[in-house]
């Protein structure tokens, strides 16, 4: 029997770093949403793993035991036929891999040892919003019905997350503020995120002023509440207060940078 998956894009609202372990890997706390944008996976159960790929991204991934989804099977001990169509940029701090890795979990209804696939890939296997803290290892989901209307802008580059930690000069910076009072109208949010970081975006800058480029960029479209990169880079996002201010945000980029990826999408 055949089944599907939706692995959203997902999306770091902020990013804070606040200490480092001692085998290296650094604590976070970030709140994460998800993108109703993202990559699609089809299964067909049979004797031996298989995977293919395509998609407007797939060139460069790899359909064997390098891809995530791969070594997800087989952690599951699933084996059949997995076709991935690949959505979006990889490598571009929008966990596209590990959103990846967390809808074969998911669909396989494995949810062990998910963190030895990622650090981002537990938070992906509910893919709602969540504060991540520890490693990657520890999700708490939110109460609120977050939901914003926001542009992803992918300068087609990879910036390998390695070196973005490794470059990071202040490991132990404050977590976030506690949240807003649970039911909060979405300005409180505003205010809230606009007072948060992502520690990451400095030192991805650092090792890729192009970046940079893009956040300009974004605080340059009308209405745009915020702008920050997700993750370990190069993705931006932009919140807008409407889908209607957003999609227009995003044809403009487009039309403007038309070598980069621009999409406009809800995030939740
Ligand atoms: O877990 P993942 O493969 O996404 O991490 C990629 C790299 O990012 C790690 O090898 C590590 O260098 C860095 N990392 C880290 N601390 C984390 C997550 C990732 O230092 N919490």
């Amino acid at each position: 029997m055949t089944t599907e998956a939706f692995a959203p894009a997902k999306i770091n609202l902020t990013l804070h770093v606040t200490g480092q372990r001692a085998d290296g890997y650094h604590l976070l706390d970030s709140l994460v949403v998800f993108a109703d944008v993202g990559d699609r996976l089809r299964f067909d159960p049979a004797g031996d793993l298989r995977l293919t790929v395509d998609g407007p991204f797939a060139d460069g991934v790899p359909a064997d035991n390098r891809n995530l989804v791969w070594k997800a099977a087989e952690l599951a001990g699933w084996t059949g036929h997995i076709h991935l169509t690949k959505n979006l940029p990889h490598g571009g701090g929008i966990g596209g891999g590990s959103s990846d890795a967390a809808a074969v979990l998911r669909v396989l209804n494995y949810g062990a040892d998910a963190l030895s696939l990622g650090a981002d890939v537990p938070v992906c296997l509910q893919p709602r919003a969540a504060r991540m803290q520890g490693i990657g290892g520890d999700v708490t989901p939110l109460h609120d019905d977050l939901t914003f209307f926001a542009v992803l802008v992918n300068p087609a580059l990879h910036v390998p997350t390695p070196a973005v930690f490794k470059t990071l000069k202040e490991k132990e910076n404050p977590a976030m503020a506690a949240f807003p009072a649970e039911g909060v109208a979405l300005s409180a949010w505003m205010d809230w995120l606009k007072a948060q970081r992502n520690d990451l975006e400095a030192p991805a800058i650092a090792a890729a002023p192009q970046i940079a480029d893009v956040l300009t960029a974004l605080r340059g479209t009308p209405d745009v509440m915020l702008a920050r990169m997700s993750g370990s880079g190069s993705t931006c996002f932009g919140l807008y207060p409407t889908a209607q201010t957003a999609r227009a945000a995003a044809a403009a980029l487009a039309a403007e940078y038309p070598q980069w990826w621009c999409v406009e999408t809800v995030l939740s």
